[in-house]
């Protein structure tokens, strides 16, 4: 079920028998020459969506503003500081458990979007145990990448150029998803430089066009669909497995 478009009863109905919900989170940011500003959120959403066609899922909205300071050198990239994004978790999150959500899970799609979440994990069950009590529901982030073979599966496919931003596996999935927004450019040079993540100013200064280590060129619909069947496959035995574990 996509919760977005079902209607409270039957979310109050779904919640008799389960208790688990993805959350879809990304970022929207430059993405390079040729990658979409909605890459990191929209790789999580087709892959959680394409899941709730094939499995039993509920899908949240996706959150589809995240932790991009370091993009804001580039028109249309638009960014929550930290502290915000965290406060922002905090609240979605509290609002789904309100009514009895106990297996909350983040599908990611932005790497700097990691340790603020994590942050906002450890705020938000700091709070049950200064108050000595139990939270009554538990948090699980994982990246899309990190699903179980989608990451060996890139390797395979790109086995140079891959990179850390603007990659050719995201825009694949976003080429396999969206093939309409599919667009060209003639990267200089063909890979592009690798580095650390700093200020806007310096990031812009260090990676001229967006990329980071990556030859987006190499991206084809057809290899996204199957990185996006591999997520998908991985994605449905990582929350059953999550939505199955005990209380202690
Ligand atoms: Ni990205």
């Amino acid at each position: 079920m996509l919760l977005h478009l079902s209607t409270w009863q039957e979310i109050e109905d779904l919640l008799r028998r389960s208790r688990t919900v993805v959350v879809p989170i990304g970022s929207n940011e430059q993405h390079g020459p040729t990658g979409l500003l909605g890459t990191d959120w929209l790789c999580p959403e087709i892959i959680a969506h394409e899941a709730h066609r094939r499995g039993d899922l509920l899908v949240a909205p996706t959150f589809n503003v995240g932790m991009a300071q370091h993009h804001l050198g580039f028109p249309g990239t638009i960014a929550l500081r930290p502290s915000t994004f965290m406060l922002a978790i905090g609240d979605w999150v509290k609002s789904l458990a309100a009514h009895g959500f106990e297996k909350i899970y983040f599908l990611n799609g932005h790497g700097g979007n990691v340790a603020t979440i994590e942050a906002a994990f450890s705020e938000i069950y700091a709070e049950a145990s200064y108050a000595g009590r139990a939270r009554g529901f538990s948090l699980k982030l994982k990246n899309w990448w990190d699903l179980k073979g989608v990451m060996s599966l890139a390797q395979r496919q790109f086995p140079a150029g891959h990179g850390s931003h603007a990659t050719p596996s995201e825009i694949a999935i976003t080429q396999w998803a969206y093939p309409d927004a599919i667009k060209a450019a003639n990267y200089a040079p063909q890979i592009a430089p690798s580095g650390p993540i700093r200020e806007a100013a310096d990031f812009r200064a260090r990676y001229p066009d967006g990329r980071m280590g990556s030859d987006p060129a190499q991206a084809t619909p057809e290899k996204g669909g199957e990185l996006v069947a591999q997520a998908v496959s991985s994605l449905l035995d990582d929350v059953r497995a999550f939505a199955g574990e005990e209380a202690p």
